[in-house]
């Protein structure tokens, strides 16, 4: 048996418990594997199994948190305890799909007790490098669903720098959100017209500004930069914001009966981009001088001026993707899709246990 923990159970946390519940007989029949939860955390309670939970009691979780409800709802269910008492003996793996920051440290303690860790989480890789480093150090932790989410990316980058190739330089967009709005600009309509009915059509985070701050896709930068073995401390990658610092605190409905007051600098960018026969982006660019992350005019036949829509795209410049560089481009957000990239990482962690 493979002990498997799992702390939140949101959108994606759930959308991977139904997965391994479906996948479990066929990882079975086809690896010899046996994923079995032995405790699922919300932010309220635990759930623990003896030895671990029947399928009937992980079902019963999920129908608890898609009625709204708390973990801590379900009778014999654990408040008192951290999540880190829960780990049996044997080796186990630790699987972070919450939003929340805090756990980078009681997860290197797993990883020093022998345990292995999957993340969806970006927060507990962009701490200090120490813990990045103690996290990831010998491969104890997987995080493909961090960056492009389903898309095969920090893999595909491992696997290049693995076989002796060097990272020249990655460009990539990484927020379905501003390539959303990109396009709509691209399209003629106006920064505050597009932010407002990204938000109305629940493309936006509740509060807009969490996407148009550019600090997801600076995470995401600096996640990718720290895979090429760039040791950065945690603040080293600021992003570009979309709105003036004057709009940080006023409430969501202000900011965005306000956005009118970040048009002009916009359109200025977006008018001098076409004047260049370039199309203006929201990129992560990373070499080994710097990491940049903001609104970028890319000449027209570069891989990402052909983006459209909320896809990412993330291009790879190396030593042997030279000349044309290697890309990855797809969706890069969905509950099914991030969770689909968790459970392999998942899979490929117990074939290795
Ligand atoms: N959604 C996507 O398309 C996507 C794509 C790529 C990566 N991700 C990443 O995947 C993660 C999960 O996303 P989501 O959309 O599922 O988020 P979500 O719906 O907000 O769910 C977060 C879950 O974490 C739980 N939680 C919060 N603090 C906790 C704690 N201290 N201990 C245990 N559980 C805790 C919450 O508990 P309660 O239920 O009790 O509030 C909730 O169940 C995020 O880090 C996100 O950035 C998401």
């Amino acid at each position: 048996m493979i002990p498997i923990i799992q702390l939140g159970l949101g959108g994606v946390g759930r959308a991977l418990a139904r997965q391994i519940l479906a996948a479990a007989p066929a990882i079975r029949r086809r690896y010899g594997i046996d994923l079995r939860y032995v405790a699922l955390v919300d932010s309220r309670g635990a759930l623990a199994g003896d030895p671990s939970l029947s399928d009937e009691q992980v079902r019963q979780a999920l129908a608890v948190k898609e009625a709204g409800s708390g973990i801590d709802s379900i009778n014999g269910a654990i408040t008192e305890r951290h999540w880190i008492e829960l780990l049996p003996a044997a080796m186990s793996i630790v699987v972070d799909v919450t939003a929340s920051g805090g756990h980078a440290a009681p997860l290197a303690a797993a990883v020093s007790a022998g345990h292995r860790v999957v993340l969806a989480n970006k927060r507990p890789l962009c701490e200090g490098y120490d813990l990045f480093a103690a996290l990831t150090e010998r491969g104890a932790t997987r995080y493909e669903a961090t960056v492009g989410a389903g898309l095969p990316v920090i893999g595909v980058l491992q696997s290049m720098l693995d076989s002796g190739d060097e990272a020249l330089c990655i460009e990539a967009a990484l927020s379905g959100t501003l390539g959303f709005l990109m396009s709509e600009l691209e399209a003629g309509r106006s920064f505050a017209d597009a932010v407002r009915t990204a938000h109305r059509l629940g493309y936006t985070e509740p509060d807009p500004r969490d996407d148009l701050s550019g600090v997801d896709v600076a995470r995401k930068a600096l996640i990718l930069a720290r895979t090429c073995g760039i040791q950065l401390p945690a603040d080293a990658v600021t992003a570009e914001s979309l709105f003036p610092a004057h709009l940080e605190t006023v409430s969501v409905a202000e900011f965005l009966d306000r956005l009118d007051e970040a048009e002009e600098a916009i359109m200025q960018r977006l008018v001098a981009a076409r004047a260049a026969n370039q199309r203006l982006r929201y990129v992560a660019r990373i070499t080994a001088e710097r990491v940049e992350v903001g609104l970028n005019a890319v000449p027209a036949d570069h891989p990402l001026a052909g983006l459209r829509g909320p896809d990412n795209l993330i291009s790879f410049t190396t030593r042997r993707y030279y000349d044309r560089p290697l890309v990855v481009r797809g969706p890069g957000a969905g509950v099914e899709v991030t969770a689909a990239g968790v459970l392999s990482d998942i899979i490929a962690t117990a074939r290795e246990l």
